[in-house]
């Protein structure tokens, strides 16, 4: 079973299901077909994270997030007056160096059973042949046109200036031979080979500073999974450079206090799960940032003893200004000085969950001319101004300001959830900045405190609060106004959206498997 925000794309992994491949090979097949079938997130020029569980026991993740370029400096993105500018958003100074293609064959290496040039196959068919496109990537390409036209001319989204519709073909020859570079090569052809060569000239072009010694140090980093229990299940997360494992497992810690959280929907239980969310945003924002520059209590913020002191400053009626919590919040420890989530289960019981971005849709709008691919616009991830909000208003800290070489905390949030006898029961991520954690964590909640099924748990109205901007965001419809009442009454700021997060996520149910895209958004399931 495999669920993408792309129907071909999952497509792909179920082909290489059928073909004998186990969930990492169809993972990668489905990496590299996103790659071409939903280019707004789906990357080649991004990064990303995997949780592997192997169906004997082993787990293993890996950041192949992106890093920020040798020649990068911590005030890159201010004009000459100190004032933040647009550039870690868009154009040829917001990305970070790509991790994607090294990061996909490296989990191929250890845990799958083909070959790239194997598991690449459908990849190279979509774009050399083409694929019919569907309104949702009809809708993403018309809004991607200001960003996209103005940086290149003659990408295949917009033959002739205009963007291509619903029912045309999509062929992406640039792409394909990109991609038949890597099959045949391996990772080292993007890293180091022409196409290396082309992502520099496009950088020079611009006025980027990723450099061919900035993509051939490029290496992922095989980390120790972030475990964590809730009510007895199992939970194996993603630990820094992303904040997701980090600060969902904060915050169902938090939760998991109660003997019995509030029945759902109510007005006592999002007043719970809101300011939990609150607190463990606090310590998100101002302590985590990249392991290999400084240092991040992982073992404290995760720890239930932790926990328990968040729970006891939730008063059980009234809501806590952010900033009266804040010094609560030990300090931090000092130092010397539009993605998309896709799930795979094979038959055997292996699961593989993966988030990959470009960070905004169409990630900094540049294209690769000659090699056919987006770049990201993974910087304005940092702190560019630490005690500023970024593109997601998230208020965040030194920690995570930039450093030459240092890779930027992510909210990603890939998670695998084990039931009581150990096997694999939940496969989830999403996309939607910090609202990843937050949606990712209720799903989590819905199946295992409310008993929900897969269904009801993805389909369940969602809140949100990242500590800063103070407020409780909420999805529109989903909700009573008595219960909304309520929540303003005891002091939460209300924020209403129409929806907050995108979640792709694999269930196991009696006798197989069940496998859900976003309901509001577009994705498919394809098993077999
Ligand atoms: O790594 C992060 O936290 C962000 N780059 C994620 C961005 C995102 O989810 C945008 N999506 N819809």
């Amino acid at each position: 079973m495999a669920v993408s925000n792309s129907r071909e794309a999952s497509e792909a992994a179920a082909e290489v299901l059928k073909a004998g491949g186990n969930a990492v090979d169809a993972a990668v097949a489905l990496g590299f077909a996103l790659a071409v079938s939903w280019p707004e997130a789906g990357n080649i020029g991004g990064g990303g994270y995997a949780v592997i569980r192997m169906r004997d026991g082993r787990a293993a993740v890996l950041d192949y997030r992106e890093i920020a370029p040798l020649a990068a400096t911590r005030d890159m993105y201010l004009d000459a007056d100190g004032k933040l500018t647009d550039k870690s958003v868009f154009g040829h100074l917001a990305s970070g160096v790509p991790g994607a293609v090294a990061g996909m064959a490296a989990m191929l290496e250890r845990y799958g059973t083909m070959p790239l040039s194997r598991v690449m196959q459908p990849a190279i068919r979509l774009a050399r042949d083409g694929f019919t496109i569907d309104t949702a990537l009809a809708g993403s390409i018309a809004r991607a046109r200001g960003p996209v036209t103005r940086f290149a001319r003659n990408t295949p989204f917009f033959p002739n200036g205009e963007p291509l519709a619903a029912g045309a073909r999509l062929m992406q020859p640039e792409l394909a031979r990109t991609l038949e570079a890597i099959a045949v090569q391996g990772a080292s052809a993007f890293y180091r080979g022409w196409v290396a060569d082309s992502l520099v000239a496009e950088m020079q072009r611009g006025g980027g500073i990723i450099t061919r010694e900035d993509l051939s140090r490029y290496t992922p980093v095989w980390r120790e999974p972030l475990r964590s229990t809730y009510r007895g299940y199992a939970v194996i997360g993603m630990p820094p450079s992303s904040s997701g494992g980090v600060t969902s497992i904060e915050a169902l810690n938090i939760l998991e206090q109660y003997p019995k959280l509030p029945p759902f929907g109510s007005a006592g239980y999002l007043h719970l799960v809101g300011s939990a969310f609150q607190r463990a945003f606090i310590d998100r924002n101002a302590k985590l940032g990249d392991p290999a520059f400084v240092p991040v209590p992982i073992a404290e913020l995760t720890s239930k003893s932790y926990a328990r002191r968040w729970q006891a400053s939730i008063a059980p009626d009234r809501a806590t200004p952010t900033r009266t919590l804040e010094n609560l919040s030990s300090p931090p420890a000092r130092e010397p000085e539009h993605t998309t989530h896709y799930s795979v289960v094979d038959s055997l019981g292996n699961a593989v969950a993966i988030t990959t971005t470009l960070n905004n849709s169409w990630g900094s709008g540049v294209w690769v001319r000659g090699a056919g691919f987006m770049l990201n616009d993974e910087m304005d991830d940092f702190a560019a101004q630490p005690g500023k909000p970024n593109m997601f208003g998230l208020v965040q800290g030194e920690q995570n300001a930039i450093q030459p070489g240092k890779r930027m905390l992510s909210a990603m949030s890939p998670t695998i959830v084990l039931d009581q006898a150990d096997r694999v029961l939940l496969v989830i991520g999403a996309a939607g900045g910090p609202t990843i954690i937050t949606g990712v964590s209720q799903v989590i909640l819905n199946v295992l405190e409310h008993r929900m099924t897969l269904g009801d748990a993805m389909r369940a109205p969602r809140i949100h609060h990242q500590a800063l901007p103070d407020s409780l965001t909420y999805e529109a419809g989903g909700f009573g106004r008595a219960v909304l009442d309520s929540l303003r009454t005891m002091g939460h700021g209300m924020r209403e959206i129409r929806s907050l997060v995108n979640i792709n996520a694999i269930m196991r149910v009696p006798g197989g498997w069940e496998g859900l895209p976003e309901p509001l958004r577009s994705g498919g399931a394809v098993g077999h």
